[in-house]
């Protein structure tokens, strides 16, 4: 039987340059989508999916993701006094209990292979989910927790997976399916990250959300360098199949690039039409901006 699934990893140590300046001095992954960080839609995710340990690799200028899964005594205190009792809920409720949580620093930025191996000593002998919160999936219940509910009884390695278009494969990691039959588990036999359009195998790429085994901390363990000279997780899970079955897995959900600005200006209004109190001004805003 697979290995239960109880710690993720969030490499949050992305500089956030298609952000700036807003990204100057506020970590990317606070990004509020509505009212809420980026990371905080990726941490719920997880912890609704059953993870109890969330291993942050952090870089230089990452001190706000580290408070805001804090408590804020003074606002606390504050809300308290003042009665206001539904703001305090909301602050209080990004808080883990007490030593769930860990940060480590991956000090030099030398790509997400290496983040996810600065990991490797708080994750020990048992599989891994990985987050990325720049991918933010809009559906209940979370992409995880599909994944996970899946990976029960298959095991292996698995990646989250959804088509994009042909200029956009060479954005992402893109998976060579055994068999392509639209079925919701695809069965993978290679990877390649960041292709040409031209060397593409598929138009199937990877989503920010990994189920895997512990062996690929030895794998990433070689530094081989990748795309963009950078020690990419693609290639060490590549390098795994045939010692791993590999599973891509086609998540039911809205996926936004909160990466690009596109994406996150989408998932902005998106989740706003969402909210009962937010949505008529929203529709009349847009109807409105729409025919001028
Ligand atoms: C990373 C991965 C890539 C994956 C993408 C998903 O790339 O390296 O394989 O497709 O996340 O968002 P990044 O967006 O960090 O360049």
């Amino acid at each position: 039987m697979p290995g239960t699934v109880r710690k993720a990893i969030f490499p949050v140590g992305g500089l956030g340059t298609r952000f700036l300046p807003a990204t100057k001095s506020m970590p990317k992954e606070m990004l509020p989508v509505v009212d809420k960080p980026l990371i905080q839609y990726a941490v719920e995710e997880a912890a609704n999916a059953g993870i109890e340990e969330f291993i942050f690799v952090t870089g230089r200028g990452k001190s706000a993701i580290e408070d805001h899964f804090d408590h804020a005594y003074e606002l606390q205190a504050l809300l308290e006094t003042r009665g206001k009792k539904s703001p305090l809920e909301l602050v209080k409720a990004s808080i883990p209990n007490p030593g769930q949580i860990a940060y480590i620093r991956q000090q030099e930025p030398l790509g997400l292979g290496h983040a996810v191996w600065c990991a490797r000593n708080f994750v020990g002998s048992e599989p891994v989910a990985i987050l990325l919160a720049d991918d933010l999936i809009h559906v209940e219940p979370g992409c995880l927790k599909q994944m996970i509910d899946t990976y029960k009884t298959v095991g292996g390695n698995m990646l989250a997976l959804a088509e994009v278009s042909s200029e956009d494969v060479s954005s992402y990691g893109i998976i060579e399916p055994e068999e392509e039959d639209g079925d919701t588990l695809v069965k993978v036999k290679g990877l390649v990250e960041k292709p040409n359009i031209s060397d593409a195998p598929s138009n199937l790429a990877i989503i920010g959300r990994y189920i895997l085994q512990p062996q690929i901390f030895e794998t990433l363990n070689s530094f081989e360098l990748g795309a963009g000279g950078e020690i990419q997780l693609t290639d060490a899970i590549a390098r795994q199949i045939g010692d791993e079955p590999l599973y891509g897995f086609r998540f039911k959900g809205q996926r936004f690039d909160c990466g690009s600005q596109v994406g996150f200006l989408e998932a902005n209004i998106s989740l706003a039409l969402d909210r009962p109190e937010l949505k008529t001004s929203i529709v009349d805003f847009l109807k409105k901006i729409s025919r001028t």
